[in-house]
């Protein structure tokens, strides 16, 4: 869990580094699976940059977590074979049904939704990932029937 002592070791190990905001986000959330709304404050602080600019720089890149992930994870694919199979449709279909957007969590803590770029089943597509299992000609209740045998 989240401790600010523990975040605030990690800056201090970190913040000699040119271009050290980019090695603390990813330490800690290394360290603690997702970035505590907490650590921005001990950030700006450390660095002298201001709240924004490390809200922005969290923000920016899509790897980053503010609020730790689902105890499964979905992975989506949104590359271009799996377009062609219709795979747009399909994903704003599965991010209705789960409440969710993009690197986004269930509200039950359960599942965490994220795209990524071939999973190399193109010539079975749409595929998709269910905490790393690979799951092809996916459709929104193939995906709900995945989930349900994890969950159970
Ligand atoms: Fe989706 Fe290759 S494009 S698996």
């Amino acid at each position: 869990p989240w401790s600010e002592p523990r975040a605030a070791g990690i800056i201090a190990e970190h913040v000699h580094l040119e271009g050290a905001t980019l090695p603390i986000l990813h330490a800690l959330q290394d360290t603690f699976g997702y970035v505590d709304e907490g650590a921005v404050p001990l950030i700006a602080d450390a660095l002298n940059l201001s709240r924004a600019e490390v809200h922005g720089c969290i923000t920016f890149y899509h790897d980053f977590r503010r609020a730790p992930a689902g105890r499964h994870q979905v992975k989506l694919c949104r590359a271009e074979a799996c377009q062609a199979m219709g795979s747009d449709a399909l994903h704003a279909q599965i991010l209705a049904r789960l409440g969710v957007d993009w690197h986004g969590t269930t509200a039950d803590g359960e599942v965490t939704v994220e795209p990524v770029y071939c999973l190399g089943l193109c010539a079975n597509g749409p595929g998709a990932l269910v905490n790393d299992e690979p799951l092809a000609r996916l459709t929104a209740d193939s995906l709900e029937a995945a989930l349900t045998e994890k969950m159970s």
